[in-house]
């Protein structure tokens, strides 16, 4: 008896304790993540004072400006051509359904107006609005989701205490829980002040591995000021309770091409992928290290294949526009997507393991073969594939397409199918 006894309590203390925070989204919230996996595609937007020195969004960090000195880019902050309605036009004729905007990042300055700091674009700028504000009606007007991109990570707070040593899950020299007080009154008024937001986007974790977030206060939070409201962490790490999506940085899910994703395993959550159109997120001005619209179709394909949202960043000029070489190549992606965007939106990915020649992704009956890269022999092998094929055709035509369906998979013959520029998409149903 003794000996059982000891055999359980060993069992005991091996097995894994269960975390502290306990969430169950609420209906509303699976109905919102349902919702937000059918948008797959979306628009990231890096805008700050730090704008204006069109070296990215870490020029203080990077060039060692003081706080003092950095503060002054807000002095002559003043984007005369800012318009939330072309922003919003720009996003909807690339194919775009929600944006994602920065309203708080690592520099500390806020993009919208609040009441916890003065160093914020309505009262520390000439410019003297809340450009944040006009975004939230534009997007609630024309139906296009509004997610905030708030930092966690403050170079400028002395509560924060950039650079400070963490002990016992606080910075020894700054205020945490001030800090943390200021980031939970900062995001009850993002969320009960601007019309429609529906995501929070946090960054900056990594910054501070060891410290204590507060995590379960700041998510539950904001699930008690709306339950429906996504939270998604750029923690680079597997998914935390109290989260409703799981995001990837430059990378698509299952890569780690970059290096930020080599702790993240592929939790259960509502994927998105977050890239450039070049290489900054953040205005810069040398930056001509473009993709292609060819590059960025196939990313937003291969995101769709792998069942995550594309979130495709701009970083608009100090002025508000957006530049031409942005412009110019999200119409041709928009361009596809009003084409092809049956085989994208509202699809779930994952149906097999990306290909060789491409992805599948899946919606009601039907299933989308895109071959992004043609293969050598005359079809596609698409292996383990369930459900029986019933009629294969090329997306959008009624050309009939040859299969052959067998144990280990099904064969699509593409003789006589002209490969198309881009992806050649065939539906099977
Ligand atoms: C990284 C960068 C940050 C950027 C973010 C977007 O975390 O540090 O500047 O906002 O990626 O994914």
């Amino acid at each position: 008896m003794k000996k059982i006894l000891t055999m359980l309590i060993m069992c005991m203390a091996l097995t894994p304790k269960i975390d502290a925070q306990t969430y169950t989204p609420t209906a509303g919230n699976l109905a919102a993540r349902n919702t937000f996996q059918d948008l797959k595609f979306g628009l990231f937007i890096h805008w700050g004072i730090y704008s204006e020195l069109g070296r990215g969004e870490w020029v203080m960090n990077n060039d060692h400006i003081s706080y003092k000195n950095y503060k002054r880019l807000a002095d002559f902050f003043n984007p005369q051509s800012f318009s939330a309605r072309d922003w919003v036009r720009f996003a909807k004729s690339a194919g775009m359904k929600y944006i994602t905007v920065t309203s708080r990042h690592h520099d500390g300055f806020s993009m919208f107006g609040t009441k916890e700091s003065p160093y914020n674009i309505v009262d520390a700028t000439p410019y003297h609005k809340d450009p944040l504000m006009e975004l939230a009606k534009e997007c609630a007007k024309e139906g296009i989701q509004l997610h905030f991109y708030y930092s966690l990570l403050d170079w400028g707070r002395p509560d924060y205490a950039y650079g400070s040593r963490i002990v016992d899950g606080k910075p020894v020299n700054g205020n945490w829980e001030s800090y943390i007080s200021f980031m939970k009154k900062q995001l009850t008024e993002l969320i009960t002040k601007y019309p429609g937001v529906k995501g929070i986007w946090f960054d900056g974790h990594w910054e501070r591995k060891t410290a204590d977030w507060h995590y379960d206060e700041i998510y539950g939070l904001i699930h008690q000021l709306n339950p429906s409201i996504l939270v998604g962490n750029n923690h680079h790490l597997e998914p935390k309770a109290g989260e409703d999506f799981q995001m990837f940085e430059k990378d698509l899910p299952g890569n780690n091409l970059t290096g930020f994703s080599g702790e993240a395993k592929i939790g259960e959550l509502p994927l998105e992928t977050c890239e450039t159109i070049n290489k900054s997120w953040g205005f810069d001005l040398s930056d001509n290290n473009y993709k292609s619209s060819a590059q960025l179709i196939h990313y937003l394909v291969g995101a769709a294949g792998r069942n995550a949202n594309f979130l495709l960043n701009i970083g608009p000029m100090p002025d508000g526009k957006i530049q031409s070489e942005f412009t110019d190549t999200m119409a041709i992606v928009g361009k596809w997507m009003k084409q092809n965007g049956e085989s994208i939106y509202g699809t779930r990915g994952n149906i097999v393991p990306p290909q060789p020649w491409g992805v599948i992704t899946h919606k009601n009956k039907t299933f989308y073969a895109h071959i992004m890269v043609w293969p050598q022999e005359n079809y596609i092998f698409i292996p383990k594939f369930k459900g029986k094929i019933s009629k294969a055709e090329l997306m959008g035509t009624k050309t009939a397409v040859r299969y052959k369906q067998q144990e280990e998979g099904a064969f699509v013959y593409l003789d006589g199918i002209k490969s198309l520029p881009y992806d050649t998409i065939i539906q099977l149903q």
